[in-house]
């Protein structure tokens, strides 16, 4: 029985996925049972930050599986208070609550913003204003948290009290305020088509929170931990969520899933109020810690814009690309005449991985991927799309 069919007998059919079955990764390639090489431009969905098995990476989550692997959240480890002051001192939340997902992260935005509100206001000032196209995760909470419709199925009741504005659409939003405890928004649209809002109009969502008290909900599950050439794509638009929501490249690959919130909410989850067994797991956090050890510099940051800006510029002089959008190396590419996702079926089998968002090819490679893994990657990129 080959590994496909056992997967498939045993494993439940909830992705639509290609018949490759990865043995290993070594720095931005992935390697199949074959010993095919595939160059990497997705990073596990903009999860492998630091690429396959980053030298120092593999050194701290191996030095921390041997020292501590979990203990329950009734107790401390240095590992996750190092990681969790690291993180504060970067973004300038005060706390933070550990989960292992973004739709867990999500879900601690969400109850943190309503007990906000109940905590001052009472009972009843519970809406959450999310935005048409966004993409909060999978729980069903966060689906109903997420502005598209396809994501309204089967699953009945959903999770009451989400209501949806346009993007970019500041009078849509002026209207959908009642009862609303806060908004929650992606500043670039990752699921959505790689869609960045714009920055007049979240400056202007920002004001209008602040000055009614609601709380501002920054998804930078996908955006985040430098993914736009800014550790928080915030910096972009120049405004300060109330809380933001990390997942994805935060751990370099392990699963984590982060809370962050300011001075005026970071007491309203109270002892009791929410959990999580594995959140904050301490191989989780050592992980983290080595992601942020690299991508906490300047030098390294301002590489992500750059190297996002010269995809981009490739990408322009190729024939069937029409247009592209995105921020940094979050990089959505819409194409003339081919379907994008035979363009990404076609690509692996050609030894690139690519992703898709919507009716857009999505690239989100390892942040620090070098300019000649780019252009051997560009290359057949283009060989497939002409
Ligand atoms: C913006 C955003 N929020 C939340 C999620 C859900 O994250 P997870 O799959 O880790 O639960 C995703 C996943 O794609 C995302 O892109």
């Amino acid at each position: 029985m080959t590994t496909i069919e056992k997967f498939n007998d045993h494993v439940m059919h909830t992705y639509g996925r290609f018949d490759v079955v990865f043995d290993k990764g070594e720095k931005r390639s992935g390697i199949d049972e074959n010993g095919k090489q595939y160059i990497d431009f997705g990073s596990g969905i903009g999860t492998n930050s630091l690429g396959f098995c980053d030298n120092d990476w593999v050194e701290a989550v191996c030095s921390q599986v041997k020292s501590i692997q979990h203990t329950s959240n009734y107790y401390y480890t240095k590992v996750q208070a190092d990681f969790a002051e690291k993180l504060c001192n970067i973004t300038g939340y005060s706390k933070i609550f550990f989960g292992n997902s973004g739709a867990e992260a999500n879900e601690c935005a969400i109850k943190l913003a309503r007990k906000y509100s109940f905590d001052k206001y009472g009972k009843g000032r519970h809406n959450i204003v999310t935005l048409v196209n966004s993409f909060h995760g999978r729980t069903l909470c966060t689906l109903s948290a997420t502005g598209q419709d396809s994501f309204h199925n089967y699953f009945f009741p959903f999770v009451e009290g989400f209501v949806n504005a346009k993007a970019n659409d500041i009078d849509d939003l002026k209207s959908k305020l009642d009862n609303v405890c806060a908004v929650m928004i992606e500043f670039v649209q990752g699921e959505g088509g790689v869609n960045a809002l714009e920055k007049e109009y979240v400056k202007q969502l920002a004001e209008i929170c602040r000055e009614k008290d609601i709380l501002l909900i920054a998804d930078e599950v996908q955006t985040g931990v430098g993914r736009t050439g800014k550790f928080l794509a915030s910096e972009h638009f120049g405004v300060k969520p109330d809380i933001t929501t990390l997942a994805k490249g935060i751990a370099g690959g392990l699963p984590m899933g982060a809370c962050l919130a300011n001075e005026k909410c970071d007491q309203v989850l109270s002892k009791g109020t929410h959990g999580s067994t594995f959140g904050g797991n301490p191989i989780a956090c050592a992980g983290g810690m080595a992601v942020l050890n690299k991508v906490c510099n300047e030098k390294f940051l301002d590489e992500v814009s750059e190297k996002g800006k010269y995809i981009k510029n490739k990408l322009l002089t190729f024939d069937q690309v029409e247009a592209v959008s995105g921020i940094g190396m979050m990089i959505g590419i819409t194409l003339k005449n081919k379907s994008a996702a035979d363009v990404v079926a076609k690509a692996l089998e050609e030894g690139l991985m690519l992703l898709t968002a919507k009716e857009k090819v999505r690239l989100l490679p390892p942040l620090n991927i070098t300019y000649d893994e780019i252009d051997t990657g560009l290359k057949i990129f283009e060989k497939i799309i002409q």
